[in-house]
């Protein structure tokens, strides 16, 4: 070893020790008589200390020529600071340095490498491997990795067993596009990156492995956002002879295990949710359940007064802000605007302030007399001092606008700590989903997720009431995971694939060596995936999944420091039978 301890190591006990540490130096203080350089590891920063007239002049020199980020080796004797910095774990001391050795220089980083840094988004993504020696970085990989080990010692104890499946496969579809690779072997074939391995758990329930678990990376090419990207990473599971109550409670346990040993936080059972009270109250299949504020229906309140709005509406439907009634005018009106953005697209906003007088005033006062919004008030549980917002319009658009106005306003409010965690199971969700684009069922989980049995014959006739064995796992208002007990029966993927608009050759061409498998002997099997970027990032209290990934893609879907992708020659194009032949 080069060293003798770590850069965060050092404390009062090893005073009079001669040691040696490597490490990066962060900044280096010439005060003339005294000189100072902190040195940064990934344990943390020891400082190193030579006094003219005490140290040689070499080392005096030598301090006074490191420059940001040299790497350096430096021995010498740990002894007691004259001031302390009780910020730091190693602030009780520092090292009169006798020795240094420059193992490396380096130039001057493009940013600094500090907790508070001045380096921009795309600056730090180029230069990453700088922007990961920032202990904020740093530290959220070592939460990935803590949450990486006890994810596989907890489903190790319970017999689940890892099984790596290959990333070389054919499209399955999770409803995004699929990322293609050309066969250099098989002219005009691709394989297709998996958007999830869910094929390939299902054929190992068919071979009998029971339980199977696997942290896999999955691909898809869809449009990013903070919580997606083109490449992430799954926990991904399946059981076989289970019911959808075991595989909750198998994965409840997990989430509690993971927040007791990582956060510290012991979760309180799981509420669960039927999607379809999911989208009355929240106007979403991913509440924010940090907070109240559920929807209240205000259709038979608000019609046959004249007001056409209300009177066109399917639904008039509102939110009662506790103790915002004091908001002013300025921030009603930037409320207004909010959910009149075209990624709302609301059409306008009514609101009634219940002042703490016991007055009430509305922006519709026009159509409507204090009884009126008194009843309101009573509808919504409203007290003086709220502020109750209502929306209006075709019931699932206005439902969705109010959700995004319910979750600004938890935000306007303080209601959303991140150290407040809120988890639920969202159940029941339907089967299909009509797509008036394509004028087409969709599988809203997958196609290889069971109808509930009870619902089995509404396939026939009304395929949208069909509700789905399908479950997500939701924690403040963020999709963690999604899962479902699958279909196991030949007959019943081959109805369903007709649904969702298959022909039977496409059917069979696609998917025939799952119903092929499923003639020899299938269980009932189901399962989950959970996020893994995505529960990183909620338990580390950050919106964005990038911070959890060592190396991740911009928006653009682009690497930006290995720039990538990236055009290749001619010939490789060649001879993967693809683009121009040469001459
Ligand atoms: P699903 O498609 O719901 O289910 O995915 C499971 C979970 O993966 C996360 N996720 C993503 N995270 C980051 N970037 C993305 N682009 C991205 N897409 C999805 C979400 C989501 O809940 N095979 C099924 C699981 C099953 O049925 O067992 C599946 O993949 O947190």
């Amino acid at each position: 070893m080069l060293r003798t301890h770590t850069c965060g190591e050092l404390r009062l006990t090893h005073i009079g020790q001669e040691v040696t540490l490597c490490g990066w130096v962060q900044r280096v203080r010439d005060k003339g008589r005294v000189l100072w350089a902190d040195l940064r590891d990934r344990y943390g920063l020891t400082q190193l200390q030579a006094e003219e007239g005490i140290s040689s002049p070499e080392i005096i020199a030598q301090m006074r020529s490191l420059g940001r980020e040299f790497v350096i080796a430096a021995t010498g004797t740990v002894i007691e600071r004259i001031s302390k910095n009780p910020d730091m774990p190693t602030g009780d001391i520092e090292i009169k340095v006798s020795r240094i050795e420059i193992l490396n220089a380096a130039k001057t980083p493009p940013f600094l490498i500090e907790d508070e840094t001045d380096g921009g988004d795309e600056l730090r993504m180029q230069y990453r491997y700088l922007d990961l020696r920032r202990n904020a970085v740093r530290r959220n990989l070592e939460l990935r990795h803590r949450l990486n080990i006890e994810t596989r010692k907890y489903l190790d104890g319970l017999g689940f067993i890892d099984v790596e499946t290959p990333v070389l496969i054919k499209s399955t579809p999770e409803g995004a596009r699929d990322f293609v690779v050309p066969s250099r072997m098989n002219p005009g074939e691709f394989y297709a990156l998996p958007q999830s391995p869910q094929t390939f758990k299902q054929l190992l329930m068919v071979s009998g492995f029971d339980r199977y678990y696997q942290l896999v990376k999955c691909f898809r090419d869809e449009d990013l956002r903070a919580d997606r990207q083109p490449e992430f990473t799954q926990i991904d599971c399946e059981m076989a002879f289970v019911t959808q109550t075991d595989i909750l409670q198998t994965f409840e346990g997990l989430t509690k295990h993971l927040f007791r040993v990582v956060k510290g936080i012991d979760l309180p059972d799981f509420a669960v949710m039927p999607y379809s009270e999911a989208m009355e109250y929240y106007g979403s299949d991913k509440p924010d359940t940090r907070f109240g504020m559920r929807f209240v229906n205000l259709n038979a309140l608000t019609k046959g007064k004249g007001f056409p709005v209300f009177e066109q509406a399917e639904l008039v439907v509102g939110i009662c802000a506790q103790g915002a009634a004091e908001y002013t005018r300025k921030q009603l009106d930037d409320l207004t605007k909010f959910v009149q953005r075209p990624q709302i697209g609301a059409k306008g906003l009514v609101y009634v302030k219940y002042n703490t007088d016991g007055s009430l005033k509305s922006s519709v006062d026009k159509f409507y007399n204090p009884e009126d919004l008194r009843t309101w008030a009573e509808a919504m549980q409203a007290q003086p001092g709220d502020l109750m917002l209502i929306l209006a319009g075709e019931d699932k658009a206005t439902r969705k606008q109010l959700n995004e106005l319910r979750l600004e306003m938890g935000s306007q409010l303080g209601l959303r700590p991140r150290d407040q965690y809120s988890v639920l199971w969202v159940t029941d969700f339907p089967l299909l989903d009509w797509d008036e684009e394509t004028q087409r069922w969709h599988a809203m989980h997958h196609p290889f997720t069971s109808p509930k049995a009870e619902d089995q014959a509404l396939l026939d006739t009304d395929p949208g009431a069909v509700r789905a064995n399908a479950y997500d796992l939701v924690i403040n208002g963020v999709e963690v995971g999604g899962g479902s007990i699958r279909i196991y029966q030949r007959e019943l993927q081959e109805k369903m694939l007709a649904l969702l608009g298959f022909s039977p050759e496409e059917a069979r061409a696609q998917f025939g060596f799952l119903m092929d498998a499923f003639e020899y002997g299938a269980p009932p099997h189901g399962g989950i995936a959970f996020g893994f970027d995505r529960l990183c990032a909620l338990m580390g209290g950050v919106d964005s999944i990038r911070d959890f990934i060592a190396f991740p893609k911009n928006n653009a879907g682009r690497d930006v420091m290995i720039n990538s992708p990236s055009p290749i020659a001619p010939e490789q194009l060649d001879e993967l039978h693809i683009g121009l032949k040469k001459g």
